[in-house]
């Protein structure tokens, strides 16, 4: 549980490491404009520093950066509620985040399944940034003493290590100082598939683009991609049940659901024993409806980089207030003279 002296507080963030994909926006985005309200505090990053874990060529990387902010922006994340900005723009959280490389054990990060996965059989060649990469996430987080995190399924794992780092500090130094972030990870959306490989996650940096959908996709893509996608020759099932060990139809069901705000079982009530010959139209269109007006707002704002630099700013400057004092008791707490 997460001590009560903490202010309920969600932060999250999405890598500029290439254009944002349906999986980023069903399992995060979408998610996050809902957390805004009376109940969080909300804070937003596009986290560019992680991005550059991997080569990124440098004019790209700065398109990508604001490309993810008109995402942010455009699904309906209001930067007068929120504070929006990127990582690189407030120093704090690498100042943490090496604090957090000497609190984290060697041992916990070879426990990484994305580490592993992303390093391969080629974990030697790999940056060191890469092998940390977790430390800089936890301190992204708890350097907003952030309370709640959603996330995609394949993140709890780095919230759960920020957890452990958070546990350690504090039992360290004997100061309840970090909280004991929770994730948020709930619903249809938090596990978004290839459409070509039911069984590896939708990602930004997958091989073929067929296999994902790109929030920038016009509506003749979105409708041949789902045609295309991987399906078995059965029709739709009846209930849940008949989903398991078809990884594609469930994907697709979620996929659905997700867009639609219902649960699988309810998009299975509408169409349960249908062929994908009615399935895959009907969510091709619910896809074009939901991410039109979204892509069209994107384009719209990304013609207007200066605009989404200043707001970007403007959310750094809003974040450092929160970040620098949390710092600089950390800095006394540890003993570090400043
Ligand atoms: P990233 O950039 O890979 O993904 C951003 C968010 O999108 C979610 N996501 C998905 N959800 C469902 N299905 C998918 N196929 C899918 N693909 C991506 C991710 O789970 C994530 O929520 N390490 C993080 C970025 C990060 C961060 C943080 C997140 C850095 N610091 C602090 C939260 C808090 C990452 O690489 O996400």
């Amino acid at each position: 549980m997460t001590s009560p002296s903490f202010a309920p507080r969600v932060f999250s963030g999405i890598k500029p490491s290439g254009g944002l994909t349906l999986g980023n926006y069903l399992g995060a985005i979408k998610r996050w404009v809902g957390m805004q309200g009376p109940d969080f505090e909300t804070i937003y990053c596009v986290v560019d520093l992680h991005a550059i874990t991997v080569w990124q060529d440098p004019a790209e990387l700065a398109a990508a950066t604001r490309e993810v902010a008109a995402g942010m922006l455009a699904s309906g994340i209001d930067p007068e509620h929120s504070i929006l900005f990127n990582q690189a723009a407030v120093p704090e959280h690498v100042q943490l985040g090496w604090i957090f490389n000497c609190v984290a054990r060697v041992g916990w990060m070879n426990r990484m399944t994305q580490f592993k996965d992303k390093a391969g059989d080629n974990a030697e060649a790999v940056s060191l940034g890469l092998y940390a990469y977790p430390a800089l996430m936890a301190a992204d987080i708890l350097l907003y003493h952030a309370t709640h995190v959603p996330v995609g399924e394949d993140q709890k794992q780095h919230v759960e290590l920020t957890r452990d780092i958070a546990q350690k500090f504090n039992h360290d130094f004997g100061r309840e100082f970090f909280p004991l972030t929770e994730p948020v990870t709930e619903g249809p959306g938090m596990r978004i598939m290839n459409l070509r490989d039911g069984t590896k996650k939708m990602s930004k940096s997958g091989e073929s683009d067929m296999e994902r959908i790109n929030m920038l996709d016009d509506a003749d893509t979105i409708a041949k991609k789902f045609k295309k996608a991987k399906t078995d020759p059965e029709g739709l099932p009846e209930d849940v049940a008949g989903l398991k060990a078809r990884p594609e139809a469930k994907n697709l069901v979620d996929i659905y659901a997700a867009l639609s705000d219902q649960s699988a079982e309810a998009v299975l009530a509408e169409f349960g024993g249908a062929g994908w010959g009615r399935f895959k139209p009907a969510l091709a269109d619910l896809a074009v409806d939901k991410l039109a007006p979204i892509s069209s707002e994107m384009r719209r704002l990304m013609a207007d980089p200066a605009e989404i630099d200043r707001l970007l700013a403007r959310g750094a400057e809003r974040a450092r207030g929160i970040a620098a004092p949390i710092l600089k008791e950390t800095y006394e707490i540890v003993g570090l003279v400043s």
